[in-house]
Protein backbone atom coordinates (compact mmCIF):
# COMPACT_ATOMS: atom_id res chain seq x y z
CA UNK A 1 0.00 0.00 0.00
CA UNK A 2 1.87 3.44 -0.68
CA UNK A 3 2.24 5.81 1.49
CA UNK A 4 1.60 9.49 1.51
CA UNK A 5 3.43 11.89 -0.24
CA UNK A 6 6.62 13.07 1.52
CA UNK A 7 9.77 14.45 1.43
CA UNK A 8 12.81 12.83 2.96
CA UNK A 9 15.84 15.27 3.94
CA UNK A 10 18.40 12.84 5.07
CA UNK A 11 20.92 15.05 7.09
CA UNK A 12 24.61 13.10 6.90
CA UNK A 13 23.43 11.48 3.11
CA UNK A 14 27.23 10.53 2.22
CA UNK A 15 27.74 8.70 5.90
CA UNK A 16 27.89 5.52 6.63
CA UNK A 17 24.21 5.10 8.10
CA UNK A 18 22.27 6.76 4.91
CA UNK A 19 24.40 4.77 2.85
CA UNK A 20 24.72 1.00 4.52
CA UNK A 21 20.82 1.33 6.24
CA UNK A 22 18.67 4.11 5.38
CA UNK A 23 19.21 4.33 0.81
CA UNK A 24 18.92 0.29 1.23
CA UNK A 25 15.33 0.37 2.60
CA UNK A 26 14.20 2.91 0.80
CA UNK A 27 14.90 1.35 -2.17
CA UNK A 28 13.59 -1.83 -1.75
CA UNK A 29 10.51 0.04 -0.64
CA UNK A 30 10.86 2.04 -3.86
CA UNK A 31 11.26 -1.32 -5.88
CA UNK A 32 7.63 -2.62 -4.19
CA UNK A 33 5.95 0.44 -4.79
CA UNK A 34 5.36 1.71 -1.80
CA UNK A 35 7.18 5.27 -2.65
CA UNK A 36 4.64 7.19 -4.50
CA UNK A 37 6.42 8.60 -7.64
CA UNK A 38 6.17 12.50 -6.28
CA UNK A 39 8.39 11.75 -3.34
CA UNK A 40 11.78 13.29 -3.35
CA UNK A 41 14.64 12.02 -1.09
CA UNK A 42 17.27 15.26 -0.53
CA UNK A 43 20.36 14.30 0.40
CA UNK A 44 22.62 17.14 2.77
CA UNK A 45 26.35 16.88 3.62
CA UNK A 46 29.43 18.65 3.56
CA UNK A 47 30.91 17.07 0.71
CA UNK A 48 31.27 19.04 -2.38
CA UNK A 49 30.16 16.80 -4.92
CA UNK A 50 27.56 16.70 -8.30
CA UNK A 51 24.29 15.27 -7.68
CA UNK A 52 25.90 12.80 -11.15
CA UNK A 53 28.12 11.54 -8.76
CA UNK A 54 26.59 11.37 -5.71
CA UNK A 55 23.95 9.18 -7.43
CA UNK A 56 26.99 7.33 -8.54
CA UNK A 57 27.77 6.52 -4.81
CA UNK A 58 24.57 5.39 -3.65
CA UNK A 59 24.62 3.25 -6.86
CA UNK A 60 27.57 1.92 -5.43
CA UNK A 61 26.51 1.30 -1.78
CA UNK A 62 23.21 -0.04 -2.81
CA UNK A 63 25.50 -2.30 -5.34
CA UNK A 64 27.18 -3.82 -2.60
CA UNK A 65 24.25 -3.71 0.20
CA UNK A 66 21.77 -5.34 -2.01
CA UNK A 67 21.60 -9.07 -3.17
CA UNK A 68 22.30 -9.23 -6.76
CA UNK A 69 18.21 -10.10 -7.74
CA UNK A 70 17.21 -7.16 -6.07
CA UNK A 71 19.32 -4.47 -7.55
CA UNK A 72 17.87 -4.48 -11.11
CA UNK A 73 18.98 -1.78 -13.59
CA UNK A 74 15.21 -0.19 -14.38
CA UNK A 75 14.68 -0.41 -10.25
CA UNK A 76 17.46 1.10 -9.68
CA UNK A 77 17.41 4.08 -12.30
CA UNK A 78 14.18 4.94 -11.17
CA UNK A 79 15.61 5.33 -7.44
CA UNK A 80 18.32 7.13 -8.38
CA UNK A 81 16.00 9.60 -10.19
CA UNK A 82 14.53 10.18 -7.24
CA UNK A 83 17.85 11.51 -5.22
CA UNK A 84 18.78 14.98 -5.13
CA UNK A 85 22.00 16.46 -3.02
CA UNK A 86 23.24 19.79 -1.78
CA UNK A 87 26.80 20.09 -0.20
CA UNK A 88 25.59 21.86 2.78
CA UNK A 89 27.49 23.86 6.08
CA UNK A 90 25.15 22.88 8.81
CA UNK A 91 26.29 26.13 11.03
CA UNK A 92 25.19 28.67 8.50
CA UNK A 93 21.71 29.96 8.69
CA UNK A 94 21.82 30.31 4.73
CA UNK A 95 22.08 26.49 4.22
CA UNK A 96 18.85 26.14 6.20
CA UNK A 97 17.05 29.28 3.97
CA UNK A 98 18.13 27.18 0.67
CA UNK A 99 16.50 23.80 2.02
CA UNK A 100 13.90 26.22 2.46
CA UNK A 101 13.54 27.03 -0.95
CA UNK A 102 13.64 23.45 -2.01
CA UNK A 103 10.91 21.92 0.57
CA UNK A 104 8.77 25.19 -0.17
CA UNK A 105 7.86 24.16 -3.50
CA UNK A 106 5.83 21.73 -1.83
CA UNK A 107 4.67 23.36 1.07
CA UNK A 108 1.62 20.44 2.21
CA UNK A 109 4.27 17.74 2.02
CA UNK A 110 5.08 15.52 4.77
CA UNK A 111 8.56 16.67 5.98
CA UNK A 112 10.95 14.40 7.34
CA UNK A 113 14.15 15.22 8.55
CA UNK A 114 16.24 12.05 9.32
CA UNK A 115 19.39 13.14 11.82
CA UNK A 116 22.22 10.46 10.62
CA UNK A 117 24.78 12.89 11.90
CA UNK A 118 26.62 13.11 15.60
CA UNK A 119 24.26 13.72 18.28
CA UNK A 120 26.42 16.96 18.92
CA UNK A 121 24.85 18.30 15.64
CA UNK A 122 20.71 17.71 16.49
CA UNK A 123 20.22 20.98 18.70
CA UNK A 124 22.03 23.09 16.13
CA UNK A 125 19.70 21.24 12.87
CA UNK A 126 16.88 21.61 14.72
CA UNK A 127 17.05 25.14 15.79
CA UNK A 128 18.29 25.87 12.10
CA UNK A 129 15.28 24.21 10.93
CA UNK A 130 12.98 26.35 13.00
CA UNK A 131 14.66 29.19 12.21
CA UNK A 132 13.90 28.66 8.34
CA UNK A 133 10.55 28.30 9.40
CA UNK A 134 10.95 24.33 8.26
CA UNK A 135 9.76 23.18 11.73
CA UNK A 136 5.58 23.05 11.28
CA UNK A 137 3.66 20.93 11.50
CA UNK A 138 4.10 18.64 8.74
CA UNK A 139 7.22 18.33 10.12
CA UNK A 140 8.58 15.02 11.74
CA UNK A 141 12.38 14.81 13.50
CA UNK A 142 14.08 11.37 13.55
CA UNK A 143 17.07 10.77 15.78
CA UNK A 144 19.33 7.82 16.21
CA UNK A 145 21.03 6.55 19.09
CA UNK A 146 23.66 7.22 21.26
CA UNK A 147 20.75 9.29 22.78
CA UNK A 148 23.11 10.58 25.05
CA UNK A 149 25.78 9.05 27.18
CA UNK A 150 24.23 9.07 30.88
CA UNK A 151 20.99 10.89 31.92
CA UNK A 152 22.20 14.63 32.29
CA UNK A 153 23.42 14.51 28.64
CA UNK A 154 20.10 12.21 27.30
CA UNK A 155 17.74 15.15 29.70
CA UNK A 156 20.10 17.88 27.73
CA UNK A 157 19.47 16.53 24.41
CA UNK A 158 15.51 16.03 24.85
CA UNK A 159 15.33 19.35 25.67
CA UNK A 160 17.34 20.98 23.14
CA UNK A 161 14.88 18.97 20.61
CA UNK A 162 11.94 19.67 22.34
CA UNK A 163 12.26 23.46 22.05
CA UNK A 164 11.60 23.34 18.50
CA UNK A 165 10.21 20.14 17.41
CA UNK A 166 6.90 18.64 20.17
CA UNK A 167 7.51 15.07 21.40
CA UNK A 168 4.35 13.55 18.64
CA UNK A 169 7.04 15.02 15.93
CA UNK A 170 10.46 13.42 17.15
CA UNK A 171 11.26 9.49 16.17
CA UNK A 172 13.73 8.04 18.16
CA UNK A 173 14.85 5.01 16.22
CA UNK A 174 15.90 1.52 17.97
CA UNK A 175 16.22 -0.54 14.88
CA UNK A 176 15.97 -3.52 17.25
CA UNK A 177 11.90 -2.41 17.85
CA UNK A 178 11.94 -2.53 13.99
CA UNK A 179 12.71 -6.14 13.83
CA UNK A 180 10.44 -9.15 12.86
CA UNK A 181 10.77 -10.87 15.86
CA UNK A 182 10.72 -8.35 18.04
CA UNK A 183 7.30 -7.51 16.44
CA UNK A 184 6.25 -10.42 16.59
CA UNK A 185 6.75 -11.06 20.60
CA UNK A 186 4.02 -8.19 21.03
CA UNK A 187 1.61 -10.30 18.66
CA UNK A 188 2.69 -13.54 20.29
CA UNK A 189 1.62 -12.17 23.72
CA UNK A 190 -1.22 -10.45 22.84
CA UNK A 191 -2.91 -12.08 20.03
CA UNK A 192 -2.76 -15.53 21.67
CA UNK A 193 -4.37 -17.09 24.61
CA UNK A 194 -2.50 -19.37 25.52
CA UNK A 195 0.69 -17.50 27.17
CA UNK A 196 -0.72 -14.57 28.61
CA UNK A 197 -1.91 -16.82 31.80
CA UNK A 198 1.28 -18.36 32.30
CA UNK A 199 3.86 -14.92 31.60
CA UNK A 200 4.37 -14.90 35.26
CA UNK A 201 6.16 -15.33 37.78
CA UNK A 202 4.40 -18.43 39.11
CA UNK A 203 5.37 -20.01 35.74
CA UNK A 204 8.50 -18.83 34.65
CA UNK A 205 11.78 -19.63 36.08
CA UNK A 206 14.20 -16.75 34.43
CA UNK A 207 14.59 -15.43 31.24
CA UNK A 208 17.93 -14.90 28.70
CA UNK A 209 18.29 -12.19 26.45
CA UNK A 210 20.86 -12.50 24.05
CA UNK A 211 22.26 -10.38 21.89
CA UNK A 212 25.82 -12.08 20.31
CA UNK A 213 28.03 -10.63 17.59
CA UNK A 214 30.95 -12.62 16.19
CA UNK A 215 32.44 -9.30 14.96
CA UNK A 216 34.76 -7.38 16.51
CA UNK A 217 34.39 -3.48 16.93
CA UNK A 218 36.38 -2.50 13.66
CA UNK A 219 36.41 0.90 12.24
CA UNK A 220 33.99 2.28 15.01
CA UNK A 221 36.89 2.26 17.83
CA UNK A 222 36.89 5.65 18.08
CA UNK A 223 33.01 5.78 18.95
CA UNK A 224 32.93 2.64 20.63
CA UNK A 225 36.08 2.79 23.25
CA UNK A 226 34.07 5.96 24.57
CA UNK A 227 30.93 3.78 25.22
CA UNK A 228 31.48 0.24 25.58
CA UNK A 229 28.54 -2.81 25.32
CA UNK A 230 26.44 -0.98 28.17
CA UNK A 231 25.85 2.11 26.30
CA UNK A 232 26.06 0.68 23.05
CA UNK A 233 23.16 -2.30 23.34
CA UNK A 234 21.77 -2.71 26.86
CA UNK A 235 20.95 0.78 27.41
CA UNK A 236 18.62 0.76 24.57
CA UNK A 237 18.34 -2.68 22.21
CA UNK A 238 18.77 -5.17 25.64
CA UNK A 239 16.45 -2.82 27.86
CA UNK A 240 14.08 -2.63 24.99
CA UNK A 241 13.62 -6.12 24.22
CA UNK A 242 13.21 -7.00 28.11
CA UNK A 243 10.44 -4.45 27.95
CA UNK A 244 8.15 -5.57 25.58
CA UNK A 245 8.84 -9.35 27.45
CA UNK A 246 7.68 -7.72 31.08
CA UNK A 247 5.09 -4.89 29.91
CA UNK A 248 1.78 -5.37 31.04
CA UNK A 249 -1.30 -5.40 27.99
CA UNK A 250 -1.33 -2.06 26.60
CA UNK A 251 -4.79 -1.24 26.89
CA UNK A 252 -4.34 -0.43 22.74
CA UNK A 253 -1.74 -1.66 20.01
CA UNK A 254 -1.38 2.37 19.97
CA UNK A 255 1.78 4.48 20.23
CA UNK A 256 1.14 5.93 23.73
CA UNK A 257 -0.43 2.98 25.07
CA UNK A 258 2.84 0.45 24.37
CA UNK A 259 5.24 3.12 25.22
CA UNK A 260 3.37 4.19 28.64
CA UNK A 261 3.72 0.17 29.79
CA UNK A 262 7.27 0.27 28.61
CA UNK A 263 8.14 3.32 30.16
CA UNK A 264 6.52 1.19 33.56
CA UNK A 265 8.55 -1.23 33.37
CA UNK A 266 12.02 0.64 33.51
CA UNK A 267 11.20 1.94 36.38
CA UNK A 268 10.38 -0.82 38.06
CA UNK A 269 13.65 -2.28 37.21
CA UNK A 270 15.63 -2.85 40.82
CA UNK A 271 18.27 -0.25 41.02
CA UNK A 272 21.57 -1.62 41.08
CA UNK A 273 24.25 0.02 42.65
CA UNK A 274 27.76 0.15 44.83
CA UNK A 275 28.63 -3.62 45.69
CA UNK A 276 25.80 -4.67 44.23
CA UNK A 277 26.48 -4.05 40.83
CA UNK A 278 29.77 -5.95 40.69
CA UNK A 279 27.52 -9.16 41.88
CA UNK A 280 24.95 -8.67 39.34
CA UNK A 281 27.52 -8.00 36.57
CA UNK A 282 30.29 -9.05 34.62
CA UNK A 283 32.25 -7.16 31.69
CA UNK A 284 34.73 -8.85 29.70
CA UNK A 285 37.29 -7.73 26.94
CA UNK A 286 38.28 -9.87 24.27
CA UNK A 287 41.94 -10.59 23.86
CA UNK A 288 43.87 -11.33 20.61
CA UNK A 289 43.69 -15.12 18.46
CA UNK A 290 45.72 -15.84 15.87
CA UNK A 291 43.54 -14.81 13.46
CA UNK A 292 42.10 -11.06 15.07
CA UNK A 293 43.60 -8.53 17.57
CA UNK A 294 42.61 -7.85 20.96
CA UNK A 295 39.81 -4.97 21.53
CA UNK A 296 43.25 -2.85 22.49
CA UNK A 297 44.83 -2.91 19.77
CA UNK A 298 41.50 -2.41 17.74
CA UNK A 299 40.48 0.34 19.08
CA UNK A 300 44.47 1.53 19.87
CA UNK A 301 44.38 2.35 23.26
CA UNK A 302 46.15 -0.30 25.34
CA UNK A 303 45.03 0.87 28.77
CA UNK A 304 41.29 0.73 27.64
CA UNK A 305 39.18 0.01 30.60
CA UNK A 306 35.48 -0.68 27.93
CA UNK A 307 34.33 -4.07 27.94
CA UNK A 308 32.74 -5.15 24.53
CA UNK A 309 31.45 -8.03 26.26
CA UNK A 310 28.76 -7.31 29.48
CA UNK A 311 25.97 -9.53 31.14
CA UNK A 312 24.00 -8.36 34.04
CA UNK A 313 21.27 -10.45 36.35
CA UNK A 314 18.32 -7.73 36.34
CA UNK A 315 15.48 -8.14 38.30
CA UNK A 316 11.59 -6.20 37.99
CA UNK A 317 9.77 -4.91 40.84
CA UNK A 318 6.43 -5.69 40.04
CA UNK A 319 3.73 -8.01 40.85
CA UNK A 320 4.20 -9.92 37.92
CA UNK A 321 7.72 -10.50 38.03
CA UNK A 322 8.83 -10.86 41.40
CA UNK A 323 11.72 -13.13 41.88
CA UNK A 324 12.18 -13.69 37.89
CA UNK A 325 15.16 -12.84 36.94
CA UNK A 326 16.33 -11.84 33.50
CA UNK A 327 19.91 -12.03 32.68
CA UNK A 328 21.19 -10.23 29.55
CA UNK A 329 23.89 -10.55 27.83
CA UNK A 330 25.47 -9.12 24.49
CA UNK A 331 29.29 -8.76 23.61
CA UNK A 332 31.50 -8.81 20.03
CA UNK A 333 33.81 -11.42 18.99
CA UNK A 334 31.75 -14.39 20.04
CA UNK A 335 31.11 -17.82 18.82
CA UNK A 336 28.49 -16.45 16.40
CA UNK A 337 26.50 -14.08 15.20
CA UNK A 338 23.00 -14.50 17.08
CA UNK A 339 20.76 -13.12 18.94
CA UNK A 340 17.29 -14.72 20.89
CA UNK A 341 15.05 -14.20 23.80
CA UNK A 342 14.34 -17.86 25.75
CA UNK A 343 11.53 -17.41 28.33
CA UNK A 344 12.62 -20.56 30.76
CA UNK A 345 9.40 -22.09 32.50
CA UNK A 346 9.55 -23.65 35.63
CA UNK A 347 9.56 -27.70 36.26
CA UNK A 348 5.76 -28.69 36.98
CA UNK A 349 4.75 -28.67 40.45
CA UNK A 350 4.49 -32.27 41.00
CA UNK A 351 6.58 -34.73 39.47
CA UNK A 352 4.88 -37.83 39.38
CA UNK A 353 7.30 -40.02 37.23
CA UNK A 354 9.41 -41.49 40.05
CA UNK A 355 13.13 -42.44 38.56
CA UNK A 356 13.73 -41.54 34.87
CA UNK A 357 16.76 -42.45 32.86
CA UNK A 358 16.31 -38.98 30.96
CA UNK A 359 15.67 -35.94 33.18
CA UNK A 360 12.98 -33.39 33.19
CA UNK A 361 13.58 -30.38 31.12
CA UNK A 362 11.78 -27.07 31.62
CA UNK A 363 9.72 -25.41 29.12
CA UNK A 364 11.78 -23.37 26.77
CA UNK A 365 9.89 -20.66 24.75
CA UNK A 366 13.17 -19.11 22.77
CA UNK A 367 12.50 -16.38 20.12
CA UNK A 368 15.25 -15.80 17.62
CA UNK A 369 15.99 -12.40 16.40
CA UNK A 370 18.45 -13.35 14.36
CA UNK A 371 19.46 -15.71 12.19
CA UNK A 372 16.87 -17.83 11.70
CA UNK A 373 13.77 -15.60 12.93
CA UNK A 374 11.13 -17.92 14.08
CA UNK A 375 9.85 -19.70 17.42
CA UNK A 376 10.99 -22.62 19.07
CA UNK A 377 9.08 -24.32 21.85
CA UNK A 378 10.42 -27.02 23.76
CA UNK A 379 8.05 -29.78 25.49
CA UNK A 380 8.70 -32.82 27.00
CA UNK A 381 7.13 -35.97 25.23
CA UNK A 382 7.10 -39.28 25.59
CA UNK A 383 9.42 -41.05 23.35
CA UNK A 384 7.43 -43.42 20.89
CA UNK A 385 7.68 -47.02 21.21
CA UNK A 386 6.50 -50.23 23.70
CA UNK A 387 9.63 -50.15 25.91
CA UNK A 388 9.64 -47.91 28.97
CA UNK A 389 8.19 -44.60 29.79
CA UNK A 390 10.76 -42.49 28.25
CA UNK A 391 10.73 -38.93 27.97
CA UNK A 392 12.42 -36.75 25.83
CA UNK A 393 12.38 -33.25 24.83
CA UNK A 394 10.76 -32.03 21.34
CA UNK A 395 11.29 -28.47 19.44
CA UNK A 396 8.05 -27.22 18.14
CA UNK A 397 9.33 -24.84 15.52
CA UNK A 398 8.03 -21.59 13.49
CA UNK A 399 10.38 -20.17 10.87
CA UNK A 400 9.19 -17.06 10.31
CA UNK A 401 10.78 -17.61 6.55
CA UNK A 402 8.65 -21.24 5.85
CA UNK A 403 6.29 -20.93 3.32
CA UNK A 404 8.06 -18.22 1.11
CA UNK A 405 10.39 -18.80 -2.00
CA UNK A 406 14.05 -18.68 -2.22
CA UNK A 407 13.57 -14.82 -3.16
CA UNK A 408 12.12 -14.02 -0.41
CA UNK A 409 13.96 -12.00 2.51
CA UNK A 410 13.04 -10.88 6.10
CA UNK A 411 12.85 -7.16 5.73
CA UNK A 412 15.11 -5.06 7.27
CA UNK A 413 14.00 -3.04 10.20
CA UNK A 414 14.61 0.07 8.63
CA UNK A 415 12.32 -0.31 5.78
CA UNK A 416 9.62 -0.87 8.37
CA UNK A 417 10.80 2.10 11.05
CA UNK A 418 10.65 4.92 7.67
CA UNK A 419 7.73 3.80 6.47
CA UNK A 420 6.30 4.28 10.06
CA UNK A 421 7.41 7.79 10.01
CA UNK A 422 6.16 8.62 6.74
CA UNK A 423 2.62 6.96 8.36
CA UNK A 424 2.96 8.93 11.35
CA UNK A 425 3.23 5.87 13.74
CA UNK A 426 5.28 6.33 16.83
CA UNK A 427 4.28 2.72 18.50
CA UNK A 428 8.09 1.28 17.43
CA UNK A 429 10.05 4.53 18.47
CA UNK A 430 11.35 5.44 22.02
CA UNK A 431 10.01 8.11 23.68
CA UNK A 432 11.97 10.49 25.53
CA UNK A 433 10.86 9.80 28.85
CA UNK A 434 11.85 6.20 28.08
CA UNK A 435 15.45 7.10 26.70
CA UNK A 436 16.00 8.73 30.40
CA UNK A 437 14.44 6.18 32.53
CA UNK A 438 16.76 3.62 30.71
CA UNK A 439 19.66 6.50 31.37
CA UNK A 440 18.34 6.33 35.09
CA UNK A 441 18.74 2.85 35.75
CA UNK A 442 22.19 2.40 33.28
CA UNK A 443 24.02 5.25 34.96
CA UNK A 444 24.61 4.10 38.91
CA UNK A 445 26.25 0.47 37.00
CA UNK A 446 29.05 2.30 34.73
CA UNK A 447 29.57 4.59 38.07
CA UNK A 448 30.17 1.95 40.33
CA UNK A 449 32.51 -0.04 37.90
CA UNK A 450 34.18 3.21 37.55
CA UNK A 451 34.96 3.30 41.40
CA UNK A 452 35.85 -0.36 41.71
CA UNK A 453 38.54 0.29 39.51
CA UNK A 454 38.48 -3.34 37.89
CA UNK A 455 39.34 -4.11 34.65
CA UNK A 456 37.07 -6.76 31.94
CA UNK A 457 37.74 -9.67 32.47
CA UNK A 458 39.44 -11.01 29.60
CA UNK A 459 38.24 -13.72 26.94
CA UNK A 460 38.77 -15.62 23.77
CA UNK A 461 37.35 -14.68 20.65
CA UNK A 462 35.26 -17.05 19.49
CA UNK A 463 33.51 -18.33 22.47
CA UNK A 464 30.61 -17.17 24.48
CA UNK A 465 32.26 -14.65 26.48
CA UNK A 466 34.34 -14.49 29.90
CA UNK A 467 34.24 -17.78 32.73
CA UNK A 468 32.94 -15.11 35.11
CA UNK A 469 29.48 -14.66 32.92
CA UNK A 470 29.37 -18.31 33.38
CA UNK A 471 29.75 -18.74 36.94
CA UNK A 472 27.81 -15.64 37.96
CA UNK A 473 24.93 -17.86 36.38
CA UNK A 474 26.05 -20.91 38.22
CA UNK A 475 26.07 -18.71 41.43
CA UNK A 476 21.66 -19.11 41.09
CA UNK A 477 21.63 -22.36 40.29
CA UNK A 478 21.52 -21.65 35.98
CA UNK A 479 23.09 -22.03 32.91
CA UNK A 480 23.50 -19.96 30.21
CA UNK A 481 21.80 -21.49 26.86
CA UNK A 482 24.23 -22.12 23.82
CA UNK A 483 25.02 -19.42 21.87
CA UNK A 484 24.77 -20.85 18.19
C1 LIG B 1 24.12 -1.14 16.88
C2 LIG B 1 25.40 -1.12 17.67
O1 LIG B 1 23.15 -0.32 17.48
O2 LIG B 1 23.63 -2.46 16.82
C3 LIG B 1 26.42 -2.03 17.03
O3 LIG B 1 25.91 0.21 17.71
C4 LIG B 1 25.86 -3.41 16.84
O4 LIG B 1 27.62 -2.08 17.81
C5 LIG B 1 24.51 -3.35 16.15
O5 LIG B 1 26.77 -4.15 16.06
C6 LIG B 1 23.85 -4.71 16.14
O6 LIG B 1 22.72 -4.65 15.32
P1 LIG B 1 22.15 -5.95 14.60
O7 LIG B 1 20.91 -5.48 13.92
O8 LIG B 1 23.23 -6.38 13.66
O9 LIG B 1 21.93 -6.94 15.69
Amino acid sequence: IPVEVFDLVIFGGTGDLALRKLLPALFRRDAVGQIPPQARIIALALDHQTLEEYRAQVADALQTHLRAVEAQAETLARFLERLEYHAVDLMSPASFQSLATILDTCPERIRIYYLAVAPALFSAISHGLAGAGLAGNNARLVLEKPLGHDHASAALLNAQVGEVFDEHAIYRIDHYLGKETVQNLMALRFANALFEPVWNAQCIDHVQITAAESLGVGSRGGYYDTAGAIRDMVQNHLLQLLCLIAIEPPYRFEADAVRDEKLKVLRSLRPLSGRKVLDHTVRGQYLASSSSPAYIQEVGNPASMTESYVALKVEIDSWRWSGVPFYLRTGKRLKAQSAEIAVVFKQPSHLMFGDLPTPILPNVLTMRLQPDEGLRLHIMTKEPGPGGFRLHDIPLDMAFAEGQNEDWRMPDAYERLLMDVVRGNQTLFMRGDEVEAAWQWIDPIIEAWQLSGRKPDGYDPGTSGPISAIEMMARDGRRWREIE
